[in-house]
């Protein structure tokens, strides 16, 4: 199926991608020194092994930089070819201004805009979303969309039910304005489904703020909540996306979704009617790298030799909001 006969159309496609991750590798068993958990636990519960934890002076615009300079090298451009960086994060090196700002100065890019974009987890398909709207608009012909976080800097450490889960990270997407026939056979992002429901913000936030607290706080989370939403809501955003690019569970090469949890990515497959075969799994060791895991995933996906050319992919995430939604392209 190559979705509806269509009328040429832009497309935003993807030309090159990349990812950083800090060389600090932090397997489970050092929380058994500091907590009560164990390895055992960790993988049987998460799926996760390891994750990467950056250097007292590493910020997330750092992390962003370097994941930047590899998809541009992927592209074969340079910075000067870029037009928008769209940095989704919730872990910014200052309150103001934009990790985006830094990353653009720090890449010599006085050109073009900048700016952040916030919804945690699910973070990068809203920053896609952005992207793909200002292509199609025609506001920008190249956009660096990246995800990048620390959230090494917002855990509690004696929290058990938070601490071993979470990651940092960055992956970064260069996406192209170009021509397609309008049908699923295009490559680009094809479609977006994006929700948010505000009622259940409490079920997943940081406990410090700007404006309530003048602190950063740390990460609060209601895991079991958290996880049944996810497991609701992943498999229906991801068919939501699919039927709006006139496309079904039976055309996707790879699902490329949100390492948070192994069980939670399983289920999600498995009421897509999607073996574990077609999707790109690295939570075990990357752990939750909230909205860097996607990108991070499409790049070591890529790297590894899965994801290739004229596949059609879809990512799909959950997080703090809440805030979820699926992004359906063809790589
Ligand atoms: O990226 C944003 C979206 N976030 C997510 O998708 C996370 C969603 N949630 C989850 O992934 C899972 O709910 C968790 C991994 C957080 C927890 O797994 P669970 O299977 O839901 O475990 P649970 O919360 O029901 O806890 C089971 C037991 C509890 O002990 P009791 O009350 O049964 O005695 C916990 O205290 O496991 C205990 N526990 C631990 N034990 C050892 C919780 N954390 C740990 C730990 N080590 N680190």
């Amino acid at each position: 199926m190559t979705g509806a006969t269509g009328t040429p159309t832009r497309r935003a496609v993807a030309v090159g991608i990349g990812h950083y991750l800090p060389k600090r590798v932090v397997p489970n068993a050092e929380f058994e020194e500091r907590i009560d958990t164990s390895d055992e636990w960790i993988r049987a519960r998460t799926g996760i092994e390891r994750r990467h934890f950056a250097a007292e002076s590493e910020t997330t615009s750092d992390l962003g930089i370097a994941a930047a300079r590899a998809a541009l090298d992927d592209a074969g451009l340079t910075a000067a070819d870029i037009d928008a960086v769209i940095v989704a994060t919730s872990t910014p090196d200052l309150t103001f201004p934009s990790v985006a700002t830094m990353i653009q100065s720090g890449l010599g890019m006085s050109h073009g805009f900048a700016f952040d974009v916030q919804a945690v987890c699910a973070g990068f398909i809203y920053a896609l979303s952005t992207a793909n709207a200002f292509i199609l608009s025609g506001q920008a012909k190249r956009v660096l969309v990246i995800g990048a976080e620390t959230f090494s800097r917002i855990l509690d450490w004696d929290d058990r039910t938070t601490c071993v889960l979470f990651g940092d990270g960055a992956g970064a997407l260069v996406l192209e304005a170009q021509e397609g026939d309008g049908t699923g056979a295009d490559r680009g992002i094809l479609a977006v489904d994006l929700h948010s429901d505000g009622q259940f913000r409490d079920l997943l936030y940081v406990d410090g703020g700007v404006s309530r607290t003048q602190s950063t706080g740390v990460l609060k989370m209601e895991g079991k909540e958290v996880f049944r939403h996810a497991v609701e809501k992943l498999a229906k955003t991801a068919h939501t996306a699919l039927d709006r690019a006139g496309l079904g569970a039976d055309d996707v090469n790879w699902i490329v979704p949100h390492q948070a949890n192994l069980r939670i990515i399983s289920r999600t497959a498995q009421k897509m009617g999607v073996g574990m075969d077609r999707v790109v799994v690295t939570v075990q060791d990357h752990g939750n790298t909230s909205a860097a895991s996607i990108p991070l995933a499409l790049s070591v996906g890529v790297a590894r030799g899965q994801i290739k050319r004229g596949d059609l992919l879809v990512a799909e995430a959950i997080g703090g909001g809440l805030a979820w939604g699926a992004a359906v392209l063809r790589w």
